[in-house]
């Protein structure tokens, strides 16, 4: 059964990324453009535009992008038959995307594809796979080069969207100014603002799990749950990135967008339809209710680096010593930050997130922690500190959903164990077992939503400014007054012991 938002058909368009010689585009965009042909959810009229800096023929670069189809883990091979049929629709501009070179080239490559096409038919995707120090100049060059104009009626056509990667803004003041400058340009019905976690299966399984079974929603607040736990767990460390990481740090990596986006997910209201703003209206709501919990004398966040140690018996660098990285540098690799959310349903639960590069292992999950009951008439006290009922949602990998409640374990009381004796056990759905097929990637959804005119799964202005709203006090408190040290772990483990304090007072532990 489909549910409504991926009922639509696709109109032609072309779509132009911008920043097309990046890793982006090599990575994520193209292998999903592609396995969008290869699903026939690309419209015949579609074309593919490249913008980048080097000048290159059209055939060398649809030759760089069939080099990274090969080379894209997220692929299972290339079907030749859809790469000859993408490969005709591939064209290339080039020049600076901050001067007005960069648009003739682009208007000559969009005259020449439209040619011929009715009116109505001239869609136009616009991407920003552009480093956030030129979105600004790359929107109002795009706007003034009169390529992507603004469009007052969603309804008219041809249709211009423009799809902005994240980080929108590194604090509240520049994504209002961000948001100025997009909203000067183009009405919000135009603007997808991406954060690729929403594209995620799993992610808006959440979403049909609340609100298509009737059995768990009536559980779904204060009365029944006790705490919540999202985690993102990463194993791999800074990589290649340490400039970007240096100036960002997990909190605006991480927490600013995908993990708060996890948690509105999980604590917003049904909202009254599956549709774009009723959806975002109800997100948004969670977070202007939210603030960081206080109390306890402990404060409400714990922030730490990753220290350079032996896993699986490879020695592995500290965040100190990766390439790009100042030797005493504060940033941080790993947070955890208390919540509380101020409103009816959620008030006194308090809402735990961790994420951190350098961990364990690539894990990420929603833990929903119920109450236990108000009398233990089998004694379980011990049983319900250590293994709570719970329900978990894996986000990734082995995407799935579990439920931890306790049964009889089997046998008679006899004089060894004279009292009836229970056990926790799990229910366990896993996608991979129900469907088989791997989930599709986030970018594919998305893009395909793009071109639908589908913003369920994007952030809207208001939205992405009370997301930093709740997170830029927390920024300023520590940009202002940094701490004389910040904690270390080990990589390879689950962070600092510093972080188990968080949930100490509560009486919980990390899961
Ligand atoms: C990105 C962050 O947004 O998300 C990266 O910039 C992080 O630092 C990545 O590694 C995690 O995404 P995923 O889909 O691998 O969980």
């Amino acid at each position: 059964m489909r549910g409504t938002h991926h009922g639509g058909r696709t109109e032609p368009c072309t779509a132009v990324i911008l920043g097309a010689g990046g890793d982006l585009m090599r990575r994520k965009l193209m292998p999903a453009l592609y396995s969008l042909g290869e699903h026939n959810l690309l419209p015949d009229g579609f074309a593919l535009v490249g913008v980048g800096r080097e000048p290159m023929e059209h055939g060398a670069f649809a030759n760089l992008m069939r080099r990274a189809l090969n080379e894209s883990d997220e692929l299972r091979g290339v079907n030749e038959e859809t790469w000859q049929w993408m490969c005709k629709r591939i064209r290339y501009a080039h020049g600076d995307l901050t001067s007005g070179g960069a648009y003739q080239s682009l208007r000559g490559c969009l005259e020449d594809i439209e040619t011929g096409l009715g009116e109505r038919e001239r869609n136009r995707l616009f991407y920003l796979a552009v480093p956030p120090s030129v979105f600004e100049p790359t929107l109002e060059h795009l706007s003034a080069s009169g390529l992507a104009p603004r469009i007052a009626d969603a309804a008219e056509r041809p249709w211009v969207r423009v799809v902005i990667e994240k980080p929108f803004g590194r604090d509240l003041a520049s994504a209002q100014a961000l948001n100025c400058v997009v909203l000067e340009r183009y009405a919000e019905h135009q603007v997808y603002r991406i954060d690729h976690y929403l594209g995620k299966e799993s992610v808006q399984n959440l979403l049909v799990f609340r609100f298509a079974n009737p059995l768990f929603e009536p559980l779904w607040n204060r009365q029944y749950i006790k705490q919540v736990q999202i985690t993102v767990a990463e194993s791999v460390g800074v990589e290649s990135r340490g400039k970007y990481y240096e100036e960002a740090g997990v909190v605006r990596d991480m927490f600013q967008n995908h993990l708060l986006q996890l948690l509105t997910l999980a604590a917003m209201e049904p909202p009254i339809a599956f549709r774009a703003d009723d959806v975002r209206d109800e997100k948004v709501k969670v977070l202007r209710s939210l603030r960081p919990l206080l109390g306890d004398g402990v404060p409400p966040a714990v922030l730490a680096q990753y220290a350079p140690a032996d896993v699986d018996g490879e020695s592995v660098p500290g965040y100190r010593q990766e390439k790009d990285v100042a030797a005493d540098s504060r940033t941080p690799t790993f947070a955890a930050i208390r919540f509380a959310i101020d409103n009816w349903r959620w008030k006194h639960v308090p809402f735990y997130l961790r994420s951190g590069k350098r961990l364990k292992e690539r894990m990420s999950e929603i833990a929903i922690q119920f109450r236990s009951p108000p009398v233990l008439m089998f004694g379980q006290r011990e049983l319900e500190a250590n293994y709570p009922s719970v329900l978990v949602m894996r986000l990734q990998p082995d995407e799935g959903i579990a439920l931890r409640f306790q049964v009889k374990t089997p046998g008679v009381p006899n004089q060894l164990t004279p009292e009836f004796e229970i056990s926790p056990v799990e229910m366990d759905f896993s996608y991979k077992e129900a469907f088989g097929e791997a989930t599709p990637p986030a970018y594919q959804t998305l893009l395909l939503d793009c071109m639908l005119g589908d913003a369920t799964l994007f952030t809207r202005s208001d939205e992405v400014e009370a997301a930093w709203q709740v997170i830029d006090p927390l920024l300023r408190k520590w940009e202002e007054h940094p701490p004389s040290r910040i904690p270390s772990y080990s990589s390879g483990s689950w962070g600092p012991a510093e972080a188990d304090e968080l949930l100490a007072g509560a009486g919980s532990s990390w899961r």
